[in-house]
């Protein structure tokens, strides 16, 4: 059943405001509270009829605000479910590609372009996704990325507004407004084609190093090396 509470208080959780000078964490604190409250929207929003068939409205996963925004086309069943973004099976490949560039969920957004799961996970509609759109142009501004990696076509397209094929433009950046922005493979492809993941492995550094050259992030102290599982050994 459908409840407007969110079923993973977690996600609702502000951003830490401690140790902070007084004017930072008062304005930290502020943020926070906005947050909450816009987390609360989506939960409460109906916009279009996913509204009415998901179990959890799914919003974010990782750091708030972050230098990294990751988007997906919509959540699955498992992410309905935990009412968290990838962390089904194309999120665990996900993760283990971005653990293995050093990237951990203090330094990355993760979010998709519709927030409640289309059924029997079919694509989002043009109108589903300009449904979602004044949240999503919200979210943007809470995360306020610097390099945005955007996961499949669907992302790409309702992301861009373009419509080339993503195998033919994944891997090259598109600068816009001073964002940074990396199409690639969604991951869900890559766990049906194993023989992409150098493709997707590719662009993940190359957003690694993008941050790096923009100061965001200290350089690598090791060679990361392509991961060839489905997730981390440990999960
Ligand atoms: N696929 C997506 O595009 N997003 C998710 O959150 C999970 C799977």
């Amino acid at each position: 059943m459908m409840s407007d509470k969110p079923s993973n208080p977690d996600r609702v959780q502000p951003p830490q405001v401690a140790d902070q000078p007084a004017a930072a964490a008062q304005t930290a604190a502020c943020e926070a509270a906005n947050w909450g409250d816009f987390v609360q929207r989506c939960d409460n929003c109906r916009n279009c009829d996913l509204g009415s068939s998901r179990t959890n409205c799914v919003v974010w996963r990782g750091a708030l605000p972050a230098p990294l925004m990751l988007v997906g086309e919509g959540p699955g069943a498992q992410e309905d479910l935990e009412g968290k973004p990838f962390v089904g099976q194309s999120g665990q490949l996900l993760d283990l590609l971005l653990q293995a560039n050093g990237l951990t969920e203090q330094q990355l957004h993760v979010c998709n372009i519709v927030k409640c799961r289309p059924p029997g996970n079919r694509q989002p509609s043009e109108e589903e996704a300009q449904a979602c759109r004044p949240l999503f142009r919200e979210q943007f501004l809470f995360v306020r990325p610097k390099v945005i990696l955007l996961l499949g076509a669907t992302a790409y397209r309702y992301f861009t507004g373009r419509r080339d094929g993503i195998t033919k433009v994944r891997g090259q950046w598109i600068e816009n407004n001073g964002y940074f922005i990396m199409p690639t493979l969604h991951p869900a492809y890559v766990l049906r084609d194993n023989r992409q993941r150098d493709k997707i492995w590719a662009d993940v550094c190359a957003v690694r190093l993008k941050l790096e050259a923009l100061g965001l992030l200290e350089p690598l102290q090791f060679v990361p090396a392509m991961p060839q599982g489905r997730k981390k050994e440990s999960n």
